[in-house]
């Protein structure tokens, strides 16, 4: 029995070191490969990056810069994300045809609608440049190493060979201790195909945002359109459908707890070589000042958006886009606390300690540690006054980021002139209609009164300008929104009227101006020079640790971290434990959105033919006896930028869409651990249930190729 626990211990120790960790597609041949063998992958690594031969890559492009898609039929159609084609089917939203909340199909092809500016970037090759991005810096001093290597990367990027369609681009992994050079297909005719009703690609929507168990039908379509030799081109009436080089068979065989999946795609930033030092001030500084300046923020708009729906609808998407990042800090330090990320990391560092003494390398690393402990010291408080400024002015404040631009306007005219001011005037003018159809002054007094409230307080008292001391935050919040012009868009235009001294002085007088004005030079001038200057350091210590760790440990699992670049992660279909007994199942059903619905609800509302469908157990093929399943759950390691990535089964197949991670393991950015951290896929299934069953729209059911289960004799 013992021998057989020690034996289980092992397997699982064993089993959860191959996972976690985003890996370069390019490079999986040897120790990945055998990870991913073992885990239960029956392909190959050239099956999934190949130069020579049509591989997997060729089917993830990076969809519009900030998700990832993939192709799923040999007409360039493309599957990502609902809240990732939702400004799209925003944009061609109108009362008539509101397919926000009922949904579009295209039946034919002329249906589809065109998106200005939307762009799918396909990754056609890889290659390691370092040494030719390096090339002349090593006797260089730091600052004059950093201006060469940009220069050898700009003069690489113009010089290294592509067809006169391509691009070229080069990225920094681990911390600048390797240069690859992605040659890239960007297409720019990109049109809408299909979008279920927000009440299945947004259901759960905030609420629901980062949870677990999760029911959303979070996918949309689109079709990549090229010219008459396959090759991008801008909007043409007679583009033609885009030949892929590859596609997705998709596979509704069903799978089980373990199944071995990955995902590929695009994830955007992570940070998870940082030292001890380091997370712990995102977790006890950062972080929290963070969400407590997001707090205010959402309560404030939640209260106004509850009892007016055109303030609903204003502040709808702003209010979201607050509240994923505000929710996800949350989950983060609760992960990072839980896993005891900082003893973790110290427990690293007295390793690496031992081992740099145990090396001679006390010259080269011997400090590293102690850098960084200096340097984060340093830093804390400007690093907390960024953390302000980032959420009052920056995000959360709207008055204070129009006034933001108001004060780049001014320092504009006083480095550059007259000419330089007109034209961002001007720039400013034609964009700030849009900014004030959403604003709401009753909304942003109240959220402003609140910021000033905690910056006034907990602002590092060495940077906050005198004017803020000791106010009164209501009093101040009244005469700012009562006198100020910069509360609506005619007042603004007003005040912008006339020749450049007469508009500052006209700012410089605006109540409103004078307070963004305090807070901006305090930043400017105060905080922002310094923090540059020590993160520059940490920047420079970070490196040399990063070439530190690979040198020293070179048998540990070191991935480089995120940075929008193609990726691969891979584990298994999991479930995981919460909390002090609870367990959550990896797979969740159509029968828990009919125990969620909430009818009228604009969260948990249902569509009628959903609820038909769900009654009559209508199916089709895509139900497994007699239920639908939806959303699933794996220890893939992934992050933002993730979101419309194929999740693949051991054979390559598509078997669902990711889109999202469970709270307690958002902590993942820092700190992956294969115990918690889980992502969150849309059942292919699904996918393909809602276009078939619920849309009907046969049409694309035909251009697929669909691996059904084999027949029981
Ligand atoms: N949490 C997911 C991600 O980080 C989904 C966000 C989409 N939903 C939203 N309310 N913005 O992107
Ligand atoms: N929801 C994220 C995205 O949109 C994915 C994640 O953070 O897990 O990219």
């Amino acid at each position: 029995m013992r021998l057989l626990k020690l034996l289980l211990l092992f397997v699982f120790v064993q089993v959860s070191a191959q996972q976690g960790g985003m890996w370069i597609p390019s490079l999986l041949k040897g120790m990945n490969e055998s990870e991913m063998k073992n885990l239960g992958m029956k392909i190959t690594a050239e099956q999934i990056y190949s130069i020579n031969k049509s591989s997997l890559k060729d089917a993830v492009p990076q969809f519009n810069g900030g998700c990832t898609s993939e192709v799923i039929s040999d007409k360039g159609l493309i599957l990502t994300n609902h809240h990732c084609g939702f400004d799209a089917i925003q944009n061609h939203s109108s009362v008539e045809h509101d397919y926000i909340t009922d949904g579009f199909w295209a039946y034919k092809m002329e249906d589809e609608l065109l998106n200005k500016g939307m762009v799918v970037s396909f990754v056609v090759r890889i290659d390691d440049v370092t040494t030719k991005v390096l090339e002349g810096t090593a006797s260089l001093t730091e600052a004059d190493k950093q201006k060469k290597i940009q220069e050898n990367i700009a003069n690489l990027t113009r010089t290294s060979p592509k067809e006169s369609w391509q691009d070229n681009m080069i990225k920094t992994f681990y911390n600048g201790n390797q240069y690859l050079l992605f040659v890239t297909e960007t297409f720019k005719d990109i049109r809408l195909v299909g979008a279920p009703p927000s009440s299945i690609g947004k259901f759960g929507d905030v609420t629901d945002n980062w949870v677990w168990p999760r029911h959303t039908g979070d996918f949309s379509l689109f079709r990549i359109y090229a010219d008459k030799d396959n090759r991008p081109a801008e909007y043409a009436a007679d583009n033609v459908p885009y030949k892929p080089k590859y596609y997705f068979p998709i596979s509704i065989k069903g799978l089980k707890e373990n199944d071995f999946t990955m995902v590929m795609g695009y994830p955007g930033t992570t940070q998870e070589y940082l030292p001890a030092v380091a997370v712990e001030q995102i977790l006890t500084i950062i972080d929290p000042t963070k969400i407590e300046l997001r707090d205010v923020t959402l309560k404030v708009q939640d209260g106004f958006m509850r009892k007016d729906n055109a303030i609903k609808i204003q502040y709808a998407a702003k209010n979201a886009t607050i509240a994923n990042a505000w929710k996800k800090w949350k989950g983060e330090i609760k992960g990072l606390k839980k896993a005891n990320a900082v003893g973790a990391k110290q427990q690293f560092e007295k390793q690496f300690q031992e081992k740099v003494n145990a090396t001679g390398k006390q010259a080269e690393y011997g400090t590293l540690l102690a850098d960084f402990e200096k340097n984060y010291a340093e830093i804390k408080d400007y690093a907390l006054a960024k953390a302000f400024w980032d959420e009052t002015v920056i995000r959360n404040g709207e008055l204070l980021s129009a006034g933001y631009k108001l004060y780049q306007l001014e320092q504009l005219y006083n480095t550059k002139g007259e000419q330089a001011f007109n034209d961002r005037r001007n720039t400013l003018i034609n964009g700030w209609d849009e900014f004030y159809k959403d604003f709401n002054a009753a909304v942003d007094q109240k959220v402003f009164e609140q910021l000033i409230d905690i910056y006034s307080k907990k602002y590092p008292k060495q940077f906050l300008p005198a004017s803020m001391e000791n106010i009164n935050p209501e009093v101040l919040s009244n005469e700012v929104f009562t006198k100020s012009q910069l509360v609506s868009f005619d007042k603004v235009k007003a005040i912008l009227l006339g020749d450049a001294k007469t508009v500052i002085e006209k700012l410089n007088n605006d109540k409103g101006y004078q307070v963004t004005k305090a807070m901006a030079d305090a930043h400017l001038k105060n905080v922002a020079p310094k923090y540059d200057e020590i993160n520059l350091k940490i920047t420079a210590t970070q490196r040399t640790y990063m070439k530190a760790i690979l040198e020293l440990f070179p048998k540990n699992r070191i991935f480089p971290d995120a940075n929008s670049t193609l990726r691969v992660t891979y584990g298994k279909i999991k479930g995981y434990k919460p909390n002090d007994a609870v367990i959550y199942e990896p797979f969740t059903y159509l029968d828990g959105v009919i125990e969620k619905y909430i009818p009228g609800d604009y969260e948990y509302d249902v569509s009628k033919k959903l609820i038909d469908l769900y009654n009559k157990k209508d199916y089709g093929v895509y139900g497994v006896n007699g239920r639908m399943p939806l959303d699933f759950i794996a220890t893939n390691h992934t992050t933002g930028g993730n979101s419309g990535s194929p999740a693949l089964d051991a054979n390559g197949n598509l078997i669902g869409l990711n889109f999202d991670r469970v709270w307690e393991g958002t902590m993942s950015d820092i700190y992956y651990s294969p115990e918690i951290c889980r992502n969150i896929m849309v059942d292919i299934r699904y996918v393909l249930f809602i276009v078939d069953k619920f849309a009907g729209a046969e049409n694309l059911i035909k251009e697929l190729k669909i691996i059904t289960p084999q027949k029981k004799k």
